[in-house]
């Protein structure tokens, strides 16, 4: 077994002191550890987009990232995405378009959406596309998710 690590890590505001096998995933970290279970775990290797949460917020596939490189880094999480009890934009969106189906992929496609619209307030729907890209919804509900997101780029 590796030797562990002692690290803190910054999610959603709050420092978390850990001891952690160096080869831990911040992924594990964030679900196993300090029970963050609203990032999902679908593939684990980086293809599904599930895993997706924001470091310094850039979305990132926490499967593939290890929790030790990211000491003082800003993660945020699905957590911290509502303000108090209000749904955030993207979330209305998508349930005012009825875009959640089982509902798996939608912390990460929030996550990535919300780090679109925080670049760029009015994106195209092709741009919509191409940053939701890298998020696999297992029920193919692409075109709603899309045009909910699309939709927020149309507010004045
Ligand atoms: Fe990380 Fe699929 S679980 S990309």
């Amino acid at each position: 077994m590796s030797d562990k690590i002692s690290l803190s890590l910054q999610v959603n505001g709050d420092a978390h002191a850990l001891v952690i096998a160096p080869e831990r995933t911040l992924l594990d970290v964030l679900r196993e550890e300090l029970r963050y279970t609203g990032t999902k775990r679908g593939c684990d290797q980086g293809s599904c987009g599930a895993c997706t949460v924001l470091v310094d917020g850039e979305p990132v596939f926490s499967c593939l990232s290890l929790a030790v490189t990211l000491r003082d880094r800003a993660i945020t999480t699905i957590e911290a995405v509502e303000a108090g009890n209000e749904l955030h934009p993207v979330q209305r969106a998508l349930v005012q378009h009825g875009a959640v189906q089982c509902g798996f992929c939608i912390p990460g496609i929030v996550i990535a959406a919300k780090a679109l619209l925080d670049r760029n307030p009015h994106p195209t729907v092709d741009e919509v596309r191409q940053a939701l890209g890298s998020n696999t919804c297992r029920c193919s509900g692409y075109a709603k998710i899309v045009g909910a997101i699309a939709s927020l780029g149309e507010r004045p």
